[in-house]
């Protein structure tokens, strides 16, 4: 039951680097179950998402060495079918990875539903159409989904009918040791599928296209181990971006691919806010009051729904109003209720929130809902005016490294607090 404990409202000055990404990290971690034989993974977040899954593949019988606490040295060799722990993969969402991998490698799969962040629904029927037109029988019964094949995957075509970051990349996954060839039509683009792409390719995998619409797989007999860096974080990047800029402060952010963060970058210069780019970095720097935009959140290259939280903070300290519309999910607005304690003048229709700007916060008791929401409440807690005290901190542990110890180094007033259970007991009483 820790908290994180802000006192705000003071400029963030000097240098943040920012971590592996989380989304491709739990891609790949899962898919080395394809591999068979020992991969050495850097750059890994060393965030609970990324321990949960190297969890799940030792629970499953890989060796699991960790390395350092970015590094880890897998080998899925000896792993067991259906053998994940449903209590670890009801955890995170990226669990439904091992579904396409343990069909890929073993021709069956038993996977418990995945967890991860509440936006409402989210189906997983794109992953099972895929595994589907793959010749796998599919069904969802009792907590659990059940694969099954009679004679290993075939090659074949898949159109998805909705841009789906986990549904193109579990298919991918499944395809990579299939007989014959398989095309993903109207797949989606983000970083993250390309990076997953690109470990399976060093690992022999023949994939081509990924990063596009049409992704190629030609199915592959086997894989062999590699090295592989994870690439950085672009929504955390874009999140230290926000953070610098709700501050008013000068941040050199470092470790990041500035052309994945093209839609932050252009929507923070609509709303005066400085960004210089580096070759690989982004410098963020106060140019003038921040100024009210509109924002919809859109599959990349559009604005990422991960930072739908955290520009909404921005457009609270902006003058003027703003309209923030989720293109991606149906129901990312539960936060706004949180931010509201912190004097936010919110209205929410639907998909689209109108916000009014007033130029300031004040501190509050809030909750972290979900991971971004968590993220955005420290966002906001860094230019309150006062204290700001977050529940719920798990959340953010899920997908920020070293949160409080990145900020404290420049220069936030910050603290993590541990309350003992039997305290924060009564207190909920
Ligand atoms: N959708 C379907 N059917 C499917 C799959 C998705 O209708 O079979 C819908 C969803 O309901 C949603 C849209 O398609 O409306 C997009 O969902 P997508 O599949 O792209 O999302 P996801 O795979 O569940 C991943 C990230 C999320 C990120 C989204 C969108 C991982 C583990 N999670 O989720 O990350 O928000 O893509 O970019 O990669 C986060 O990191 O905080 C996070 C929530």
């Amino acid at each position: 039951m820790d908290k994180i404990v802000i006192n705000g409202k003071r400029p963030l000055n000097g240098e943040m680097s920012v971590s592996g990404m989380k989304n491709a990290a739990v891609a790949v971690i899962l898919a080395t179950l394809l591999v068979e034989d020992k991969c050495l993974l850097e750059n890994l977040p060393d965030i609970s998402d990324v321990n949960v899954s190297l969890e799940i593949l030792r629970s499953m019988g890989a060796t699991v060495e960790r390395r350092d606490r970015n590094t880890a040295l897998i080998d899925t060799k000896f792993i067991k079918p259906g053998s994940s722990p449903y209590d670890l993969v009801r955890k995170m969402r990226a669990s439904y990875y091992l579904i396409g991998a343990e069909l890929g490698r073993f021709g069956k799969a038993y996977v418990g539903c995945p967890g991860g962040c509440d936006f409402g629904t989210r189906p997983i029927d794109q992953h099972i159409k895929g595994f589907r037109a793959l010749g796998a029988t599919v069904d969802v019964a009792g907590g659990y989904i059940d694969a099954k094949t009679e004679d290993g995957l075939h090659g074949s075509s898949v159109y998805m009918d909705v841009v789906t970051v986990g549904g193109t990349i579990n298919t991918m996954i499944a395809a990579v040791k299939a007989e014959g060839t398989t095309v993903i039509e109207n797949a989606a683009h983000e970083p993250h599928i390309v990076d997953t792409a690109n470990f399976l390719n060093a690992c022999g995998a023949k994939i081509s296209g990924a990063g596009t619409d049409v992704i190629k797989i030609r199915g592959v007999k086997q894989l062999h181990g590699t090295s592989y860096t994870i690439i950085p974080d672009m929504i955390e990047a874009g999140t230290f971006m926000i953070m610098a800029a709700a501050t008013g402060g000068h941040v050199k952010i470092t470790n990041v691919i500035p052309k994945h963060l093209d839609s932050i970058t252009a929507k923070l210069d609509e709303m005066n806010v400085g960004v210089e780019e580096g070759e690989e970095s982004v410098t963020i720097y106060k140019k003038g009051d921040i100024r009210s935009a509109n924002i919809k959140t859109l599959p990349y290259p559009g604005f990422p729904t991960d930072m739908n939280p955290q520009i909404c903070v921005l457009a609270c300290l902006a003058g003027g109003t703003s309209l923030i519309t989720e293109g991606v999910f149906e129901n990312r607005f539960r936060y706004t209720e949180e931010l509201k304690r912190m004097g936010a003048h919110i209205k929410v229709d639907g998909r689209v929130a109108v916000v009014e700007g007033t130029g300031s916060l004040t501190g509050a008791p809030v909750r972290a809902v979900d991971l971004r929401a968590g993220i955005a409440m420290v966002i906001a807690g860094l230019a309150a005016d006062g204290i700001t005290e977050i529940d719920d901190i798990f959340h953010i542990q899920r997908g920020y490294e070293n949160i409080v110890e990145k900020l404290t180094r420049v220069g936030a007033d910050i603290r993590l607090v541990h309350v003992p259970d039997a305290i924060s007991y009564s207190k909920a009483e």
